[in-house]
């Protein structure tokens, strides 16, 4: 297995970067008790205030154990329903053999699923800035074409112009800043390469809306609490996505920060939602205003 964070030579979209100062593994897996300050920093967090970053690189540290188990039990398996329906619009198809960026790729599974589909026999980065994520998806990788690295997502550690696609699932919301996270994104891909975004959303029919309300308010972040250990990290999931932009702002934000053909669509009631935009032929990024 390769080293996280040491890449492959015959790489040319990736420069190497060094390891971000996370945490080791298992660590922080045992309870941490709730305080009200750290009640009231997730909230802060959540708004996206200055303390984000920090806040999001620790509890995903922190929780990177329990992830996986918690996220099969919690969605009741339709996460995975969720990554395939994003991943199919990636459009991988059209450059099988090309590197592909997983976004806050936490435990690998998009990088995984992507790189076990038939036909595809390119490369996957799975960057994702705490550590501990990438090191539990470690058994994911079984000799498969998967570079996980540590790093930013305000910051990939890749050239301009050089990725053939980039997926991102539950990753963005955390990210400090939204506009920034698209413009760097854009930055890597090609011209002509899909930027998908698979996020939470809020459901907007009434009645869905209450038991979705129920269950992410109160189900949620007890089982999440007693299961990681980490009683904000699931207060903090559901006021992270109240704070997030819905649908068609959020399509508004890409095609601001220069994505063209812009598209998305409701997952189960609104629960979640898939966006997909592409890099422009000549790869030029529009101003807010309109200019390029
Ligand atoms: C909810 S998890 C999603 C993991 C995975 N994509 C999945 O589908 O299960 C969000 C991930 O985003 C990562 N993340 C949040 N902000 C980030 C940033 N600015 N740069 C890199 N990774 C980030 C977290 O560390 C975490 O692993």
């Amino acid at each position: 297995m390769r080293e996280i964070g040491e890449l492959p030579g015959a790489l040319p979209a990736v420069r190497s970067r060094a390891l971000a100062p996370v945490r080791r593994p298992g660590e922080l897996s045992r309870v941490i008790p709730t305080t009200d300050l750290e009640a009231r920093e997730a909230s802060a967090a959540a708004a996206g205030a200055a303390v984000k970053r920090a806040y999001v690189q620790r509890m995903f540290s922190d929780i990177a154990p329990r992830y996986d188990l918690l996220n099969r039990v919690l969605s009741l398996g339709i996460d995975r329903y969720w990554r395939r329906v994003a991943l199919a619009r990636l459009g991988w198809e059209r450059h099988p053999g090309g590197t592909f960026l997983d976004l806050c790729a936490g435990t690998l599974d998009v990088a995984a699923a992507l790189s076990a589909q038939a036909g595809f026999s390119g490369h996957v980065v799975g960057a994702d800035f705490a550590e501990p994520m990438l090191r539990a998806g470690h058994a994911k990788l079984r000799g498969r074409a998967i570079t996980p690295v540590v790093a930013d997502a305000l910051s990939l550690p890749v050239a301009a112009n050089t990725l053939a696609g980039a997926i991102v699932a539950f990753g963005i919301r955390n990210v400090a800043d939204l506009e920034a996270c698209l413009r760097e994104v854009h930055r890597a891909l090609q011209p002509g390469a899909r930027f998908v975004i698979l996020e939470f959303s809020t459901p907007r029919r009434a009645l869905v809306r209450s038991c979705y309300h129920a269950y992410f308010h109160h189900v949620l972040p007890r089982i999440g609490g007693l299961v990681s250990g980490h009683r904000t990290a699931y207060t903090y999931l559901p006021a992270s996505v109240r704070s997030f932009p819905e649908g068609s702002v959020l399509a508004e934000r890409m095609e601001r920060a220069g994505y063209g053909d812009v598209q998305w669509r409701s997952l189960t009631f609104g629960i979640a939602a898939v966006h997909v935009g592409t890099k422009t032929a000549d790869g030029r990024r529009e101003t807010g205003d309109g200019r390029r």
